[in-house]
């Protein structure tokens, strides 16, 4: 639902392609902008998340041919499974763009028709290269010697068609002007200059229509051509606000305020995106990010190395919370990091089974124990300077986290959060409660220090509700926190003393049971093992097995044989010439030793009538005749033991 707020925050990840599974590299992005929504919304800001499938061109087209599938249904499976492992995720996206939504594809072709009718889209002929994969037009130049895409690194196809173009380069000096009078348009500082440079390199009018495939959006005004897929894709991010359609909608939300993307499509967003924006004399987002890779211990993903990380198979394992907390506290966003289990696994037994899972439970336990379970009234009058440091720490990590979140630095914000939880188990060795609590005179201070550890546990599941799903929701119910979750504001956690006394602790299992490395890694391995074998069973059966379809590719028939004589030379062979109802035909068959060529004639026989024709000892053979045999050496030829006309299907 829109509000009526001034403080809008929009923000967007690329939409990706239908054409394989998701994995942990495209989990990355989605729970980085998953986890600036959250925490923006918390802010108080009307948050708009968008995410989606960018399900066009060529590339695709050729993957559902592949499948045997017609592109739609093939989409559609496909996108089903990104929804699902959002979902799993915990990734909590307002609207989700598919490039086939009818509304999209309506926008796409106002946006086509705007900007031919202001004279910056023109016919002209394409002459170059083409890479399927990224979707990318190349000139000889950019290639270099190898003719190999210099995204990618695949092979590029050359590409003669006629096509409408986009005239970029008559925008280059004005995108120049506003890059280098923004200078957090394009972040992490490090990506601009290479941008600057590919700008002042020279921009060439970009090809904006393809003629040689259809499954793409119709150029509105000539249905020979589809719309070029990233024009199609890149306007998803303000045909989900309705452009054109609902002006209160899309002034509501645009500009974005930053669109999250990996560094490998940066160009496209910085320079194509913003181009297109001037041309319709629209604002241009405040901020495009392009982080870095998530590589693994073996290099890049890639299915061919079978490397690519699945992290559905991770939320099993471990749980999405982990994996959402690892994903945004080991990788700084913006350079390249590795994925690895062993690192996942350290995360978790450190800092949450350890550090947090620890605070918490010792925490419930102590209240349990010396309030009889209820959220003792701390008395002012005990506090003392290690009260104050506490409460010191707690505020200022949140101004600091506030402040790295609105730079996208996740790991820092992370970093300064458990600061304060690392503070707060100190806290409880400064304090030794389990000393106050030999003491009646102490009770007091008791009851201060442990509902400063509640107070301190509420400030911390309220501050990782951007990062995590489930376990703010465990830390507030097992510390007898009253409110909803959903409605705990990031102005809520800079206060103190917000917890309700006299509600009920209440002990739970470990948030992030501590894992054992060793033992984690032994149970893969064998469950790979299981399932490689498993595998081998499977190929073993289909070894064994045709599918009908390919018993129906084989055509046998009922075959007279009309004449049989020895070939000479041979010791085993002899010549057949076998009548197919109205056709004649001659088979060469290795029968010479079971039987002679008189008893042959006039049997009906069955043949593979469509088996490639065979010069077998220089004679043509055309056909072969079916017959058993045994393992004493002994042959019987297949006959029909009605009379059925020769010619006739067998099946
Ligand atoms: N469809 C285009 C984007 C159009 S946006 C208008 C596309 N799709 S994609 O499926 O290839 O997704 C690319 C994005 O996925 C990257 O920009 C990045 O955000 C994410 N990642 C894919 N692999 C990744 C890693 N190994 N590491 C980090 N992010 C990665 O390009």
């Amino acid at each position: 639902m829109m509000k009526l707020s001034e403080n809008t925050f929009y923000v967007t990840t690329p939409i990706y392609y239908p054409s394989a599974k998701l994995h942990i590299g495209h989990a990355y992005t989605t729970v980085a902008a998953d986890t600036i929504a959250k925490f923006k919304e918390m802010q108080g800001y009307d948050t708009k998340f968008l995410t989606g499938s960018d399900e066009h061109g060529q590339k695709i087209e050729r993957k559902a041919e592949e499948a045997n599938k017609n592109p739609q249904n093939y989409v559609d499976e496909i996108v089903s499974t990104f929804k699902v492992l959002w979902d799993e995720l915990g990734v909590d996206y307002d609207y989700f763009v598919r490039t086939t939504d009818t509304d999209h594809e309506r926008i796409v072709q106002k946006i086509f028709q705007k900007l031919y009718d202001k004279g910056d889209i023109y016919k002209g002929k394409y002459e170059g290269w083409y890479c399927v994969p990224c979707e990318s037009f190349w000139t000889e130049r950019q290639l270099g010697e190898e003719k190999v895409c210099p995204d990618c690194g695949r092979p590029v196809e050359w590409v003669e068609e006629e096509s409408y173009f986009f005239k970029l380069s008559k925008y280059a000096d004005k995108l120049l002007n506003h890059i280098e009078n923004h200078p957090k348009f394009i972040q992490p500082e490090t990506r601009r200059n290479e941008m600057i440079n590919f700008i002042k390199d020279g921009l060439d009018d970009l090809s904006v229509s393809r003629k040689t495939f259809d499954w793409g959006v119709e150029v509105p005004f000539d249905n020979d051509h589809v719309i070029y897929v990233w024009i199609d894709a890149l306007s998803n991010y303000i045909t989900a606000i309705n452009y054109l359609e609902d002006e209160d909608e899309f002034k509501h939300f645009w500009p974005a305020d930053v669109h999250i993307v990996g560094k490998d499509i940066l160009r496209f967003h910085t320079i194509y995106w913003p181009i297109i924006l001037m041309a319709l004399d629209l604002p241009l987002p405040k901020q495009v990010f392009g982080h870095g890779w998530l590589l693994t211990e073996t290099g890049k993903m890639s299915k061919s190395v079978g490397n690519v990380v699945d992290p559905r198979r991770l939320i099993d394992d471990f749980g999405r919370d982990a994996i959402r907390y690892y994903l945004m506290r080991e990788i700084s966003f913006g350079t390249d990091g590795t994925y690895s289990t062993e690192a996942l696994i350290s995360r978790i037994n450190s800092d949450l089974a350890n550090d947090l899972g620890n605070l918490l439970n010792r925490t419930v336990s102590m209240v349990e124990q010396y309030f009889d379970s209820k959220i003792p009234e701390p008395v002012k009058s005990t506090y003392t300077a290690v009260d104050k440091d506490l409460k010191e720490t707690a505020f200022k990590s949140l101004e600091i986290m506030e402040e790295k979140m609105d730079e996208l630095k996740f790991t820092v914000a992370l970093e300064e959060l458990w600061n304060f939880v690392r503070r707060t188990n100190k806290y409880i060795d400064q304090t030794t409660p389990w000393i106050l609590a030999k003491e009646d005179a102490k009770r007091d201070r008791l009851a201060s220090v442990l509902y400063n550890l509640l107070e301190a546990l509420r400030i911390i599941a309220g501050a990782l509700k951007p990062f995590m799903k489930e376990t703010p929701v465990e830390i507030l119910k097992q510390i007898g926190y009253e409110g909803k979750i959903e409605n705990i504001s990031w102005d809520d956690l800079k206060e103190w003393n917000k917890l309700q006394t006299g509600n009920k602790v209440k002990k739970g299992d470990p948030i992030f049971p501590r894992i054992d490395m060793e033992e984690y890694f032994e149970e893969v391995e064998n469950k790979m093992a299981e399932e490689k074998k498993e595998e081998n069973k499977a190929e073993e059966v289909e070894d064994n097995l045709v599918s009908f379809s390919d018993f129906q590719d084989v055509n046998l028939k009922v075959a007279k044989v009309i004449e049989a004589e020895e070939i000479e030379d041979s010791n085993k062979l002899v010549k057949l010439q076998l009548e197919l109802g109205e056709e004649k035909r001659q088979v060469i068959a290795g029968i010479k030793n079971y039987y002679d060529v008189d008893e042959l004639l006039g049997k009906k026989i069955v043949i593979v009538a469509n088996l490639e024709p065979a010069t077998i000892f220089g004679y043509e053979s055309n056909g072969m005749l079916l017959a058993a045999s045994n393992d004493s050496g002994d042959m019987s030829i297949i006959t029909v033991d009605k009379d059925i006309e020769s010619g006739s299907d067998i099946s």
